[in-house]
């Protein structure tokens, strides 16, 4: 059991040196964005537990990760200007170390003030971190009195700061994780009913575990993005140059299945944008009815009539969770069916769960953040959750007793 876990204000944090482990690891993947001035979501989600922190006087150490370094250090990785971005958010100021172990950070970290900030250099520049190796944590461990985890972001891996450091400290999930533990929780396990799915994004094989789970559950499914075409593909009809996973074609067909036989409503596109040129250059996009693709077209977005008709399904639902868009979104003429998704959902009085990586980026940089029950911070993590998966930075924290 995943939920009732011990949170930080079950801790004595008063006047401690907190070791906080955050997800800072912002989407630098889009365009011309580097980790000074992309989406700020991961930043914004954590200012809860940061200012609880400084309410008490704690001595606050944040550590993350950024990208995929490999165990080495490399410039271009370095946490630092994420520094000034939290500052600001905080009104605050952090202050930003060269390392996130050894006698310099201990050093600074002996001379710290209550309520004083310091972020860590980027974690996974050392080995020790994704191979949790026990080394790494006790010395991740030594700098504080107590740990607390946030990043429900990276609860998935089992990497030292997520779930090393904890057998050497007091440790706690902070206010966020308890937030997406407790919402993404209740959705799956006690929504209030109806409950509608909606799941988009590139490809079948990242939701499979997701679809399994949440079959069993939901009363109303939904099918859009690029996996839509591997369900087009399953009722037999052709889908262009779309990608197709066709080791996962036999699973589709036993969703489709399945839902007629457990009276599951699930709807796939009726209608779709198609083009020759998914990066938008040629205007040669049309809109065809599904089972009108052409051999020499890609799937990029749901159509006019299939966005209508999900927007109404949304109408009614008590709760819907929403993972993966609905085309192609990076490219503007291509974004239209996840805009419109976003906004009906926008206005749902429903308790609308929104998340899995790019689905959150892409509402986010629509700014209709602030405007649904609960945008998960997590990525794989919050697919792992919702398929069902027990993820080790959540059942590493003691149990709340
Ligand atoms: C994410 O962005 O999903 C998390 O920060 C985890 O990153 P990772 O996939 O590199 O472990």
């Amino acid at each position: 059991m995943q939920r009732h876990r011990r949170t930080l204000k079950d801790l004595n944090v008063a006047g401690k040196r907190v070791l906080l482990r955050v997800d800072f690891n912002l989407p630098l993947e889009e365009q011309g964005l580097s980790a000074a001035n992309s989406n700020d979501h991961r930043l914004k989600s954590v200012l809860p537990t940061i200012q609880y922190l400084e309410s008490m006087g704690s001595k606050i150490i944040l550590c993350s990760h950024l990208g995929r370094p490999e165990g080495k250090a490399v410039k271009e990785l370095s946490i630092k200007p994420i520094a000034n971005r939290l500052a600001r958010l905080l009104n605050s100021s952090v202050r930003a170390l060269d390392d996130c172990i050894g006698p310099v950070v201990e050093e600074t970290i002996s001379n710290m003030l209550p309520k004083e900030i310091i972020l860590l250099e980027n974690l996974r520049f050392y080995p020790g971190e994704m191979e949790n190796d026990p080394e790494f944590s006790k010395a991740l461990a030594s700098l504080a009195d107590v740990y607390i985890l946030d990043a429900f972001g990276v609860a998935h891996r089992t990497h030292a700061s997520v779930v090393g450091v904890g057998n050497y400290l007091p440790s706690a999930a902070g206010i966020l994780m308890e937030t997406e533990i407790e919402m993404l929780g209740k959705a799956l396990d006690n929504p209030e009913r109806p409950l509608l799915a909606l799941l988009g994004g590139a490809k079948v094989s990242d939701k499979l575990l997701v679809l399994k789970n949440l079959l069993s559950k939901v009363d109303t499914l939904l099918i859009g993005g690029g996996m839509a075409a591997n369900f087009i593909k399953a009722c037999g009809l052709p889908v262009g140059y779309s990608k197709v996973e066709h080791e996962h074609q036999d699973f589709a067909k036993t969703v489709l299945q399945r839902t007629r036989e457990e009276g599951i409503h699930i709807h796939l596109p009726e209608d779709v944008v198609i083009t020759k040129d998914l990066n938008g250059k040629l205007e040669d996009s049309k809109i065809v009815n599904i089972d009108a693709i052409p051999f020499d077209h890609y799937v990029a977005d749901i159509g006019p009539k299939t966005i209508i008709r999900y927007v109404q399904h949304m109408v009614t639902p008590r709760t819907v969770i929403w993972s993966g868009p609905m085309g192609v979104f990076e490219i503007e003429k291509f974004a239209y069916g996840t805009n419109r998704i976003a906004q009906a959902l926008a206005e749902s009085d429903g308790v609308t769960i929104i998340g899995g990586g790019s689905t959150a980026h892409a509402i986010e940089n629509m700014g209709f953040g602030d405007r649904f029950s609960h945008v998960s911070t997590g990525g794989g993590a919050m697919l792992d959750f919702l398929g069902g998966k027990e993820l080790p930075g959540i059942i590493g924290l003691p149990e709340k007793i």
